[in-house]
């Protein structure tokens, strides 16, 4: 008999459902939140909100998409955390309502090892063991993947997340939200060297990216004294700047990892693993330090509940499950 799983993503502000069959996904379906763009961020009542207006016919469309009927599921599966605590519980308690009500298994998934397990959805998969760098809004992991479900986070932020960092930035230069691509995008055209700022420097493998910010907002104040329209006229060399920094520690952490545990497969997940400079970067890293680079599909790469399927196929397998009385989890280690 096939195993059919339908899973449910509602941490942050996409709200997806994706159905996985023996570990192929049929579907995909992410329904993003427009309604944070004014507010130039998440707003968590706001995303609990457009969760629960979406939930419903997203979810209809996976399983209609899928071609398979409510009765020919094996299991429900969510993201049980880490995220905003509102939008998890929309996700969470509607997971467990449809598995009381069909009889089914309840699978509770880790968004961050699901990040990671965006890597087995499709080929060329990374062997293991292997590191995987999750840079998203919310989280900048270093985690060391053993097996499926085996890792260990060897190094992550103490501060703001990447993503977090190139928003923030975005935000002072009057880029649109979220800022990452905007930035990503103007830094294509600028000189990466035109101006300096400061690279962090954290003891072993975590990062710290809060001090990039005060760095770019002090620098931008004493230049807009002089020269009211000095963002407008250096947008690209100070997007283009900034992104290097970021990019250089990012660059500089993975390498350190790999060469501690001699480790040579790197993979990269999250939003940010979409930055065109960080891409390049890692590739032409890559062909230096004899690495093989796995970067997944960019609709893999951002919040997606096709990964959580993937994750649930896993612990399927091992029969991984949990029981009705179970709550989500705001913080939520891997
Ligand atoms: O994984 P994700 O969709 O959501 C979570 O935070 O979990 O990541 C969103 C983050 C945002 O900070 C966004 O600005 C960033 O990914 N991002 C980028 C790019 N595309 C998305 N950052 C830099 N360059 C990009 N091209
Ligand atoms: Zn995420």
């Amino acid at each position: 008999m096939s195993c059919n799983i339908l899973a449910i993503e509602s941490s942050c502000d996409e709200t997806s459902a994706s159905v996985i069959s023996d570990g192929k996904i049929l579907n995909n379906i992410v329904a993003t939140q427009s309604v944070h763009e004014k507010y130039g961020g998440v707003v968590p009542e706001l995303a609990s909100r457009a969760h629960q207006q979406h939930l419903i016919p997203v979810v209809h469309e996976a399983m209609q998409g899928s071609g398979l009927a409510l009765e020919a599921l094996s299991a429900v599966a969510f993201t049980r955390g880490p995220g905003l605590m509102g939008a998890l519980l929309v996700g969470v308690s509607f997971s467990k309502a449809l598995a009381y009500a069909l009889d089914l298994p309840l699978i509770d998934v880790n968004h961050m090892e699901a990040h990671v397990l965006a890597h087995f959805i499709e080929e060329p998969r990374p062997e293991f063991p292997f590191i995987c760098l999750t840079v998203s809004g919310g989280h900048t992991q270093l985690v060391l993947v053993r097996d499926y479900l085996d890792m260990e986070v060897v190094g992550e932020t103490t501060d703001d997340a990447v993503g977090e960092a190139f928003d923030k930035i975005a935000k002072l230069l009057g880029l649109p939200y979220p800022g990452g691509p905007f930035l990503d995008a103007r830094a294509s055209k600028g000189n990466p060297k035109a101006f300096t700022f400061p690279v962090s420097d954290m003891k072993g493998l975590s990062f710290s990216f809060s001090g990039i910010k005060t760095a770019v907002l002090y620098f931008l104040k004493g230049h807009l004294k002089e020269n009211p329209n000095f963002i407008q006229e250096n947008m690209e060399d100070i997007c283009a700047s900034v992104q290097y920094t970021l990019i250089k520690t990012l660059i500089q952490k993975l390498k350190k990892a790999a060469k501690q545990f001699h480790i040579h497969n790197i993979a990269i997940a999250g939003g940010v693993s979409a930055n065109s400079g960080l891409r390049w970067t890692l590739q032409k890293e890559a062909a230096k330090q004899g690495w093989q680079v796995f970067i997944p599909k960019m609709e893999y790469c951002t919040d997606n509940a096709a990964m959580v399927a993937m994750a649930a196929h896993y612990k399927y397998q091992k029969g991984l499950f949990c029981g009705l009385d179970i709550s989500p989890l705001a913080k939520m280690k891997i």
